[in-house]
């Protein structure tokens, strides 16, 4: 197979013209997908939101997005392309996060995470998240608690030099090459962080992206998990 030359992952702004390849990524990525609709409010209406992609080409492979609350950063939602994971996308768009968070005034970031879902989990604590409490029964489809996950403050000294660790391990990472199916060539790591040829592609199960309060419009987010943070 002709590999065709690495290009570097792009992190932008999402824009209206994402939204497609965004909403297949959602259907892929969460039993209970956002409909694009709510992408499309959440870029045109809420103020506070910020929602970026990954991008390799043409080719949207990841998304995520948070809301800025005051001093606060919630991450509403985020995935990477099925095909992509495991190829360090979603530490890209993580860090792309916690850097506009802290440049924009945010104290701490927060999100909530299934248990079960040991892939978001993971890079959650890489990138410094770690387990505030417990939202009983929070998610609709099967009432599974949500983990409430929290970073250090941004702009303490355990975060920064994680991050800048983080940051020099990812760009020392090679370029991802993808094949002419559009597919990246080459094993995705392991969940130890290895790159052993062998197994599978080691992606994450379908799973539910966390939503939060709007100040405005419920209906820009998931009717069902709009709940009040009760820390
Ligand atoms: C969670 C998700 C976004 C991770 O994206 P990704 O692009 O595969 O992540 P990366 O390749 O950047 O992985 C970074 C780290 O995450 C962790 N991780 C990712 N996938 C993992 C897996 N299958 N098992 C264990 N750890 C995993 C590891 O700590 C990894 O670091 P390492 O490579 O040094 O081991 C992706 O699995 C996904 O889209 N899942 C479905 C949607 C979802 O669950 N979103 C989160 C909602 S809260």
């Amino acid at each position: 197979m002709v590999a065709r030359p690495p290009v570097a992952v792009v992190i932008e702004r999402m824009t209206v013209d994402d939204l497609d390849a965004v909403h297949s990524i959602e259907q892929d990525a969460f039993s209970t997908p956002w409909p694009s609709h709510a992408y499309r409010q959440e870029l045109e209406s809420n103020r506070m939101a910020h929602y970026i992609v990954a991008r390799w080409g043409d080719e949207i492979v990841g998304f995520a997005g948070m809301w800025l609350l005051v001093d606060e950063a919630h991450v509403t939602t985020f995935a990477t392309r099925g095909t992509w994971r495991r190829r360090g996308i979603g530490e890209r768009l993580l860090l792309a996060m916690l850097d506009l968070a802290r440049v924009r005034g945010a104290r701490e970031a927060t999100l909530e995470v299934r248990p079960s879902n040991t892939a978001a989990r993971r890079l959650y604590e890489k990138y410094g998240f770690r387990n505030a409490g417990v939202r009983s029964r929070y998610y609709s489809d099967n009432h599974e608690d949500a983990l409430i996950m929290t970073t250090e403050p941004l702009d303490g000294r355990e975060m920064r030099v994680r991050l800048i660790t983080l940051r020099e391990a990812l760009a020392r990472r090679p370029e991802i090459e993808v094949g002419p199916d559009g597919r990246p060539i080459g094993q995705p790591r392991e969940p130890d962080g290895s790159n052993r040829e062998g197994s599978g592609a080691g992606a994450a199960g379908s799973t539910a992206a966390s939503s939060i309060p709007g100040p405005g419009d419920p209906s820009i987010i998931r009717p069902s998990r709009v709940t009040r943070k009760t820390l």
